[in-house]
């Protein structure tokens, strides 16, 4: 399939019951039921996903700060990973924020999480920074947090 930026879109209330399900399936607990319904309501956030023969494939969700922007949370179903589908979910990240002017994308992702940080470092990002046992984990153990950003202001391919 060849995978273009127009499907990805913006979601709206509509697609609650589906982020729910999407979450649980990628395990990624991020979010709750209740934090997604206020993204999708607060003009602070941006939810954008992507349908497959309508059922939601991936979804990446944006914070607007002042000067930046935030990658909140991105999530791909576990039967369509590895297609490029989180690429193009980071890419949408970039273009939506870019257009806004603002100057850097951030994100947080755990240490260990080397499939997130191979897609991020592959798209430009760059390591800012370590914040330590920020996450915790299953055993009451913690993880390290890395800090990364993309420089939004410098960027030629949003244009
Ligand atoms: C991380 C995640 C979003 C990647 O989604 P995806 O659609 O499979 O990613 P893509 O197909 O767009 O992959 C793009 C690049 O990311 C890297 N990547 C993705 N999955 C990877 C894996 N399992 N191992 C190593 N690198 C990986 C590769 O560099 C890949 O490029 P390539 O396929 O040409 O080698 C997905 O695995 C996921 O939803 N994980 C659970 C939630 C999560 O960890 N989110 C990130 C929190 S910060």
């Amino acid at each position: 399939m060849i995978l273009h930026e127009d499907m990805i879109q913006p979601l709206t209330l509509d697609a609650l019951d589906a982020l729910v399900t999407l979450d649980r399936l990628s395990h990624q607990g991020g979010w709750s039921r209740v934090q997604f319904l206020r993204g999708l309501g607060s003009p602070d956030n941006l939810l954008c996903g992507m349908w497959q023969d309508e059922v939601l494939a991936g979804v990446v969700v944006l914070g607007w700060q002042p000067f930046d922007a935030e990658l909140e949370l991105i999530m791909v179903a576990p039967d369509v990973r590895r297609q490029g589908i989180a690429r193009l979910l980071v890419q949408t990240a970039i273009t939506r924020s870019a257009a806004l002017g603002k100057e850097r994308l951030l994100l947080e992702v755990r240490a260990g999480n080397q499939a997130a940080i191979s897609l991020y470092e592959g798209m430009g990002f760059v390591r800012d920074g370590v914040r330590p046992g920020y996450y915790p984990c299953a055993g009451g153990q913690r993880e390290d947090a890395v800090l990364m950003s993309y420089p939004l202001l410098t960027d030629t391919t949003s244009a």
